[in-house]
């Protein structure tokens, strides 16, 4: 635990300008610093740096926050390792809390195991590398074209055919072995220690940052199982790991994209033949962890999967995740039989590239892959592949693209788009909210509502004026929850420090990306009349409001009078009509 005070020292030593200037090369443009952002791939600056606020917000991809959620991002930290990260640069010392006995044991093991990792993948590289015991591996990798560059890039090893070749080396080093039994890397029989691997090529497994958590072991010849991986321990869960993280880091960042494939040698072949931004699974189907992970880092990604029928349903399985993460996935089809290194291996890389440049939709792609399945020339077949369509249908989130692939799948089947909906359960086609998203989400770009709440930030008289009259006389959905908040954190203080704070306990993405920009960009409303802005916003969203009766009427006439809904929107229309009248 680091201490709050810590962390306020730590944000008050540095400026976020120059925390920044480290990762982005920044240039001034009136109050703000701009720069290209890096998070998304963009070729005019969006990126903006406010240091008199502290606070940075890209208008391209949303990103926003202070120098720690900074840090956490480009760095793919933790905030305490974040406050580690930036007290260093400051200078500051930082002494953690007292840990407890127990949390010490927790931690001191946890370094043994890191050590432990560190000891057996170089154990394992120099036997590769050197002497006769390596032999049969270098020749592996020489047959598959592995130079000594990209050997070095995975720091591959090999584990010796020896019964305990590893327990030796780590008891030569102090090791402690009860330890090592707990990463799966050796274990004890009655007969004494011995290696889990044997006579196998090695990849190491690294987290996000670098750090070995696991090793996964190839044979060098036909025989089974072809891998063996290390077995979950406290360092490695394996469905929440992507192989080859912390190598693409950087391209995912420069691109935007991801590709996720299977396998380590998939892997290894895109990576030399110059693909970076690549992760793999480690023996295991891509799970939700593994999705929230891809999004945390990526805006799009690409399925490369087999094209057999096992790579079909992962591929089917993953576009599910994806849907329900909302990022954008496309699937990237090779060739029947190929894989990414057989294809690579008998293709340029610039076909390669063509065929992720012909990636379809995942959606589309599994249309398409049901309707190769079942002809939907009955129907009953119909029916069929409806009813496997419509609960993947349901996770899109974007209304458009719903809209889209609806008319597009009832031409592929022949149908109207009444007997689909019919079908999907009648009534509106409502996606499926997940819980993140029940909390709506903020229209982009309300230009009124963004004044309104730039004037509740900066002009307190305003605020006092807003307050009086009643939040929700100018604010509607997200931007009235957000300006109810800030009040909050502002209670009677009229502290920036109190709004940096808040940017960083928001809960909803949405709600950051919102606040963040506002912070940013309210430097226009610098020295104005803030009354008549207030006057001028206030008119024109009332004016907006009243549009919305006619909306109003039109959703009256399909409700069940006794939904609540029906009640609530009622009562909004009497409102809305009053205030026409006051006009
Ligand atoms: N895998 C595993 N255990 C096995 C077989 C496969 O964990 N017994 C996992 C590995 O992560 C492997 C992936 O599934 O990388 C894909 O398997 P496969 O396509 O057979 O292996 P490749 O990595 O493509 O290796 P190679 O090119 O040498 O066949
Ligand atoms: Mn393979």
């Amino acid at each position: 635990m680091i201490p709050e005070e810590k962390v306020r020292e730590v944000a008050e030593r540095l400026s976020i300008v120059e925390v920044v200037s480290d990762y982005v090369p920044l240039r001034r443009a009136g109050g703000n610093f701009l720069g290209l952002c890096p998070f998304h791939a963009e070729k005019t600056p969006s990126f903006n740096v406010n240091p008199a606020r502290e606070i940075f917000h890209c208008f391209g991809c949303g990103a926003g926050g202070n120098a720690f959620s900074f840090i956490m991002k480009i760095e793919g930290v933790s905030f305490p390792e974040a406050v580690k990260l930036l007290a260093r640069k400051a200078g500051i010392e930082i002494e953690e809390r007292q840990l407890s006995t127990a949390e010490k044991k927790t931690q001191d093991e946890y370094v043994q195991f890191l050590l432990i990792n560190d000891l057996t993948s170089s154990y394992y590289r120099s036997v590769l590398l050197n002497g006769q015991e390596g032999e049969p591996a270098r020749r592996y990798l020489a047959g598959r074209s592995v130079e000594a560059d990209i050997s070095e890039a995975y720091h591959l090893g090999f584990a010796p055919d020896r019964r305990d070749g590893l327990v030796k080396y780590l008891k030569n080093n102090g090791a402690d072995l009860d330890t090592a039994v707990k990463l799966g890397i050796v274990r004890k029989s009655d007969s004494g220690w011995y290696d889990l691997f044997r006579n196998r090529l090695i990849f190491p497994i690294r987290d996000a940052r670098g750090k070995v958590i696991a090793f996964a072991g190839r044979v060098l010849d036909a025989s089974l199982p072809k891998y063996i991986n290390s077995p979950e321990s406290p360092l490695y869960h394996k469905s929440s790991v992507l192989f080859g993280l912390n190598m693409a880091l950087p391209s995912i960042r420069t691109g935007g994209s991801v590709i996720i494939v299977e396998g380590y040698f998939d892997h290894l072949a895109l990576y030399r033949a110059g693909i970076e931004n690549v992760v793999a699974t480690c023996g295991t189907a891509l799970t939700s962890t593994h999705a929230g992970l891809i999004k945390r880092h990526a805006e799009r990604v690409y399925t490369l999967f087999d094209s057999d029928n096992a790579g079909k349903k992962a591929t089917i399985r993953s576009m599910e995740l994806f849907l329900e993460q909302r990022v954008p996935a496309y699937v990237i089809s090779l060739p029947v039989g190929d894989d990414p290194d057989s294809f690579l291996c008998t293709h340029p890389v610039e076909e390669f590239a063509a065929l992720r440049d012909k990636a379809r939709p995942a959606f589309e792609y599994f249309v398409h892959s049901i309707l190769a399945e079942t002809h939907p020339d009955s129907v009953d077949s119909k029916v069929r592949i409806i009813d496997d369509i419509v609960p993947r249908f349901r996770k899109i989130a974007d209304t458009v693209e719903r809209d889209l692939y609806e008319k597009e799948i009832c031409r592929l089947l022949g149908i109207t788009v009444h007997s689909f909906r019919k079908r999907m359960g009648g009534g509106r086609l409502s996606h499926q909210k997940t819980p993140a998203e029940q909390n709506k989400t903020i229209q982009p770009g309300d230009a009124i509502q963004d004044t309104l709440l730039a004037l509740l930030l900066n002009y307190p008289e305003a605020r006092a004026e807003i307050i009086r009259d009643g939040l929700d006389k100018i604010f509607t959905d997200d931007y009235l929850e957000l300006a109810g908040l800030v009040l909050d954190s502002l209670a009677g203080s009229d502290d920036s420090q109190a709004l940096c704070q808040l940017a960083e306990t928001l809960e909803s993405p949405e709600q950051k990306a919102l606040f963040s920009r506002i912070m940013v960009s309210d430097s226009y409303l610098a020295g104005i009349e803030w009354r008549s802005v207030l006057d001028q916003c206030t008119r024109s969203h009332e004016k907006k409001q009243l549009a919305s009766i006619k909306d109003i009427a039109a959703r009256l006439a399909v409700l069940d009078p006794g939904s609540a809904e029906y009640t609530q929107l009622l009562k909004l229309a009497d409102t809305l009509r009053t205030r026409k009248s006051k006009l």
